[in-house]
């Protein structure tokens, strides 16, 4: 059993103070009885929660997108810096959300925040090859000896890197594709060619894209078919 407040407000379209509101007004029934204080308690698998008479549908899980912004590390927590989990908003509080897979903190774009460890441990597992796209920006121009190099496989100092993607798309941007995801990977590979990476954006992930109405630092929930994408990384 647990709050009914905390229950309604975990699915993430009402805050705690929306739910207190609508209890006070007698607008929540739990098996056709109206709650009269936010501390009732209900189970959501046995109870039928109705707000205005129309039954919540208890999501088990979240899964958000978010557009990472710089200066998050992507943790749930961190003493020196703010984390991804700070631009989730507040309606999502009783949720154990963590980012499913790291991002550099000056990295930006697509991140995937949930509370469902089994789908995060399937898109992450370095078996799986999950394409991932990377918008990126070098200090020096991309030259086709960089193409070859990321097509052959670059060796790093913790072993030869996959085959991966590189589309030269300006004198100083390429988009690159990688099917695993070793630390600081795409700044290691490009430094094996004495370049920098001064901006590294992730587009996409599997068949998930990153939405251009999603602007930077801004989250919401995969829609049905979108989750559909991840959840067939099987
Ligand atoms: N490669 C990197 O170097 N950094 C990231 O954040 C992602 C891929």
């Amino acid at each position: 059993m647990e709050r009914i407040d905390k229950i309604i407000a975990s699915q993430g379209k009402y805050s705690r103070s929306d739910v207190k509101s609508l209890i006070s007004k007698r607008r929540v029934t739990v098996d056709g009885v109206v709650v009269k204080s936010s501390s009732e308690k209900a189970d959501a698998e046995k109870h039928t929660i109705c707000i205005d008479g129309m039954p919540l549908t208890i999501k088990k899980n979240i899964y958000l997108m978010l557009n990472k912004p710089k200066g998050y590390v992507s943790a749930t927590e961190d003493k020196e810096h703010q984390t991804v989990l700070e631009l989730v908003p507040e309606d999502y509080a009783g949720r154990e959300l963590f980012p499913a897979g790291r991002l550099d903190r000056d990295t930006t774009g697509l991140m995937i925040i949930t509370d469902d460890g089994v789908m995060a441990h399937n898109i992450l597992a370095p078996k799986k090859h999950v394409q991932k796209v990377y918008h990126v920006t070098l200090d020096i121009p991309v030259t086709a000896e960089m193409q070859k190099g990321f097509a052959d496989g670059v060796e790093l100092n913790d072993g030869v890197c996959k085959a991966a993607g590189l589309e030269i798309t300006g004198e100083y941007t390429a988009t690159v594709t990688l099917k695993e995801g070793r630390y600081h990977q795409i700044k290691r590979m490009f430094g094996c060619f004495g370049a920098k990476v001064t901006a590294l954006h992730r587009t996409a992930m599997g068949d998930l894209y990153l939405p251009d109405d999603l602007t930077e630092g801004h989250c919401r929930e995969l829609t049905a078919d979108e989750l559909n994408k991840l959840q067939q990384i099987k």
